[in-house]
């Protein structure tokens, strides 16, 4: 929900929006140009082709950390044994996309120390901005029509938001990235 709002609010706004998004019940805002992904690593393969000569990436998506490492070619039958299913890290998409001049924003889904571990992923993904939300929050996280962030930038700046709908988070947030595009240096986009 919180990508759809972004989505619509970029294009609201003027942007050119690519929207890369897994299954959902939602309905892609018009006039964007969406490009569905069923897993992490379709998801990474389709954001590292936009990336080059896009201004801004945003991150909404909270992407599974692990996948299976084996995937069977037929049925598994059961064998009357406990299972043990061995899983994989996926690519972290956020940090590995880097291209000339690309603005990247992520977000911190967390459930504790919600400042200290945004910080750490803003630093560790080399983000410009984070938006930090606590899952366990009343009127937060998934599923929600609203959401309650905290918006900590790359000087280190905090900036904590009342309870918004998603649509108002989402141009709270495109305040900032359009703040970031104006004070980038000029040839580079
Ligand atoms: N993200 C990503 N690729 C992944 C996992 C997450 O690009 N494989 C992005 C998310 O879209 C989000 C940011 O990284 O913008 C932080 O995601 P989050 O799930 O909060 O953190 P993780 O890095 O997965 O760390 P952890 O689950 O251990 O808190």
């Amino acid at each position: 929900k919180m990508g759809y709002a972004l989505a619509e609010a970029a294009r609201d706004r003027g942007a050119g929006v690519v929207l890369i998004s897994a299954p959902t019940g939602l309905r892609p805002p018009y006039g964007t140009q969406m490009i569905p992904v069923t897993t992490a690593q379709e998801m990474r393969d389709a954001v590292a082709r936009q990336a080059a000569g896009t201004d801004v990436l945003i991150m909404a998506a909270a992407v599974a950390d692990y996948r299976p490492s084996f995937a069977a070619d037929n049925k598994i039958k059961k064998s009357g044994k406990a299972m043990t299913l061995v899983l994989e890290e996926t690519p972290d998409i956020l940090t590995e996309t880097k291209a000339p001049g690309l603005i990247k924003v992520g977000f911190a889904a967390e459930s504790e120390g919600l400042v200290a571990n945004a910080r750490q992923k803003l630093e560790k993904k080399g983000l410009d901005l984070i938006v930090a939300n606590d899952i366990t929050a009343e009127g937060s996280g998934f599923g929600s029509e609203t959401n309650r962030v905290t918006i900590i930038h790359r000087g280190g700046k905090m900036e904590e938001l009342p309870t918004l709908m998603k649509s108002e988070v989402a141009h709270q947030v495109l305040d900032r990235v359009a703040a970031l595009v104006s004070a980038r240096p000029k040839g580079k986009g």
